[in-house]
């Protein structure tokens, strides 16, 4: 199980937002001033703030952890932020026009239950958007799965597969869902996050698997960046 809690200083430090995920937020979410969006599992607000900060929307965050509800109410952003859980959404029938979670669905227990619930707080053609990682993302994305090969079989254990998510969305009434996939790529001129254990798969490995893959990072950053490859597939819904 992984503390998000005890993982809030080093989310807010490290993770950063992915520019093609926000803009697919932006673009295909149709965000603009008078738009309602609630981000599910918003974590320190990361996508939450770029979207406000873009827009000017209204903007609604939940997430079980304190913590990183604290660091998200840090961020200089109108949003109201408070505690919650993407099973049961504490808001009312037709309440938005975007609900989105960013790398959240493998947390949620009951996923089906979720998509419900994101179906009812929606407007009518209203969207919804769940960001994660696919089989094939795990098995490619770099350096994860490079130098933390052991991640891989862990991450294909607790991921919902594409057909699962979309599976879903139907079952629950959403028009036109499909997926997409957003590619980054970038090089990589530091261990820090890596050493820090910043993502949670790197909680999911052993000590020694762990600290392999931090010195193998570190011998090749010794000859320059490491050309890296960030991917996340983005699914979409239309109620
Ligand atoms: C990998 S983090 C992603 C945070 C943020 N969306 C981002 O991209 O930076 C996963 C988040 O999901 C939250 N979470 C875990 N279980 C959840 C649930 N059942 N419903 C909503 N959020 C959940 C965690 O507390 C954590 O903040």
């Amino acid at each position: 199980m992984i503390d998000y809690n005890r993982l809030s200083q080093e989310y807010a430090r490290h993770r950063r937002v992915h520019p093609g995920v926000l803009r697919n937020l932006l673009e295909r979410g149709e965000v603009g001033e008078t738009s309602d969006v609630l981000e599910v599992g918003c974590g320190t607000a990361n996508y939450l703030a770029a979207i406000v900060s873009a827009t000017g929307c209204r903007a609604w965050g939940i997430d079980p952890s304190e913590e990183m509800l604290a660091r998200a109410g840090e961020k200089a952003v109108p949003a109201t932020f408070r505690r919650g859980w993407a099973e049961g959404l504490d808001f009312p029938d037709a309440a938005f026009d975007l609900v989105y979670s960013v790398d959240v669905i493998h947390h949620v227990q009951g996923r089906a239950q979720y998509f419900a619930e994101a179906f009812r707080v929606l407007r009518p053609g209203g969207r919804v958007c769940t960001v994660t990682d696919s089989e094939e993302v795990i098995r490619a994305r770099v350096p994860l799965s490079r130098y933390f090969p052991e991640t891989v079989e862990a991450e294909l254990r607790r991921y919902p597969k594409s057909a699962e998510v979309l599976k879903w969305m139907r079952d629950v009434g959403f028009r036109d869902a499909g997926e997409g996939l957003e590619e980054f790529p970038y090089g990589l001129e530091s261990s820090q996050a890596y050493r820090e254990k910043a993502f949670s798969s790197l909680h999911l490995i052993s000590e020694e698997a762990w600290r392999r893959g931090v010195d193998l990072l570190e011998r090749d950053l010794r000859s320059g960046p490491v050309a890296c490859v960030s991917r996340y597939s983005v699914f979409w819904g239309r109620k």
